[in-house]
């Protein structure tokens, strides 16, 4: 619980600094990565290459980052008091993750620092300190939201294939090929290369996080290079080495979610009532492809609970008011980190962003993906068309006068409407990456 006085301190200073300014937050879009994990990956050499350390296998949420999360919902709890109720408000906050153990048990760690129960939330008096609060989410060949894209996309494919066929990254892979020589010798693995190094990277900071002593050749200065290769991946796979393709990426892996982002900040200016924090519980490619599309990455790879927060304010001094939109990025417990977002300045105004940020709206997947249209193979077989057409029409007919039949024989019996079926995933399935 929050020491009164504190409280109140706080919430005269914001009132203060609102009177001063005009200005008042009234949205929050927060994309986080999950928290500390147990290793995905292993590696020949790995001193603990034995499932015997990660009681819940690979690729889960350990108590470390259980505790990142709920930190981070600490945080969020001082930073918007005065946005959101102290009390949880299930019409104030709208949580969305991806289908992950990891990052559904991260988002809900985040609400227990979030929201503890206090007053009349208690449900057990005083001995429990946490309430449920819903964690929204969809199956993850469906999550065209922070997972795409669902569907194949050969202009992604060909645009990656192309990166790594450029002279450009040609040059990186032999600016770090020394360095990749000694992770081969060391790691038991062959050819390591950029885009391999991460498994090594990734294992060896899961175990440094766990606590455990990494091999003597894990040198802190080997570990910074092996986290600059990773970031830099981050950066070339979703924009190219010289971010040339930062756009045409960008529209078919984060075009959604920008396009929600800009949708939950103009609902909450046209309908009074709507949500007033928007959190989005993903993953590191999520947060890095969202930081690229911004044109605000830092070339680092994201860390544990990493949080992207998009806020919009609301600056009553001049009519009609003013909207600016501002970005920081939360990589570590020390620094707010301030974003110039999309080469805006950092107090950019809403309609400047918007207009920015539509360039990497999605148009159509067919489109966006370069998958050619139907229409226009027939526009150059126009008498191909006509006659498909008028099949197509003959069939309608003949089918509607089938059902018609077959609806007056049948009794009135209720027909349920059929949903797709959606199995249990198996285990394996489920769990790890
Ligand atoms: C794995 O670790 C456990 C406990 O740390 C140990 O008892 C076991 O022998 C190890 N297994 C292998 C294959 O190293
Ligand atoms: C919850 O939030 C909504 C929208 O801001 C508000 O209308 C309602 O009064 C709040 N409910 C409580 C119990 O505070
Ligand atoms: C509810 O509170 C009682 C004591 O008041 C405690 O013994 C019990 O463990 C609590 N239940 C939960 C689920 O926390
Ligand atoms: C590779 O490792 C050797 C020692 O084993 C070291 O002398 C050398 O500087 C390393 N090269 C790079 C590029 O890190
Ligand atoms: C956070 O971002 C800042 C600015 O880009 C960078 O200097 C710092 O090293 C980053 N910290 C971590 C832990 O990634
Ligand atoms: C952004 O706006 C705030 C308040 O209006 C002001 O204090 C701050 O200096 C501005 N920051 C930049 C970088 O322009």
């Amino acid at each position: 619980m929050f020491p009164f006085n504190f409280m109140s301190i706080v919430l005269v200073s914001q009132i203060i600094f609102n009177c001063v300014s005009g200005e008042e937050l009234i949205f929050a879009n927060l994309l986080r990565r999950h928290g500390a994990r147990s290793a995905i990956h292993s590696f020949k050499t790995d001193p603990y290459n034995n499932q015997s350390i990660w009681p819940q296998g690979r690729g889960q949420l350990t108590q470390i980052g259980m505790h990142q999360h709920f930190d981070l919902g600490r945080y969020l709890k001082q930073r918007y008091i005065g946005l959101l109720s102290p009390q949880y408000n299930r019409s104030e906050i709208y949580i969305r993750s991806t289908d992950y153990d990891r990052t559904l048990m991260s988002a809900q760690s985040n609400m227990a620092g979030l929201f503890p129960p206090e007053g009349r939330q208690q449900w057990n008096g005083s001995s429990t300190n946490w309430q449920p609060i819903p964690i929204h989410t969809v199956p993850r060949n469906m999550d065209s939201l922070l997972a795409a894209p669902i569907e194949s996309c050969p202009k992604l494919n060909k645009l990656r294939s192309d990166i790594l066929a450029s002279t450009e990254f040609a040059k990186l892979q032999k600016k770090y090929a020394p360095f990749l020589n000694n992770i081969s010798k060391w790691s038991g693995c062959d050819n390591v290369d950029i885009r391999s190094s991460w498994n090594i990277q990734d294992t060896l900071i899961t175990e440094k996080t766990q606590g455990y002593k990494l091999p003597d050749w894990a040198t802190d200065e080997v570990l910074k290079t092996l986290d600059e290769i990773a970031g830099l991946d981050i950066h070339v796979m979703y924009s190219g080495v010289n971010s040339e393709y930062r756009v045409d990426i960008a529209r078919v892996v984060t075009g959604n979610l920008m396009k929600q982002i800009v949708e939950n900040m103009n609902k909450r200016i046209t309908e009074e009532d709507n949500f007033k924090v928007v959190a989005y519980s993903a993953h590191d490619t999520t947060v890095g492809s969202l930081l690229v599309a911004l044109d605000s990455y830092n070339d680092l790879p994201p860390p544990y609970a990493a949080c992207v927060i998009l806020e919009l304010y609301k600056d009553d001094a001049t009519s009609p008011p003013r909207y600016i939109v501002r970005g920081y990025y939360r990589n570590s417990t020390k620094d707010l980190i301030e974003l110039n977002l999309l080469g805006c300045e950092f107090n950019c105004s809403l309609g400047d962003f918007v207009q920015r940020a539509s360039a990497i709206f999605p148009t159509k997947h067919s489109k966006d993906c370069g998958i050619p249209l139907y229409t226009d193979f027939f526009k150059d077989h126009l008498e191909l068309l006509f006659v498909i057409v008028s099949c197509l029409l003959a069939l309608t007919w003949i089918l509607a006068l089938m059902a018609c039949c077959r609806r007056r024989c049948r009794s009135k019996k209720l027909r349920l409407r059929e949903v797709a079926y959606q199995p249990v995933p198996s285990f394996d399935e489920h769990s790890s990456s």
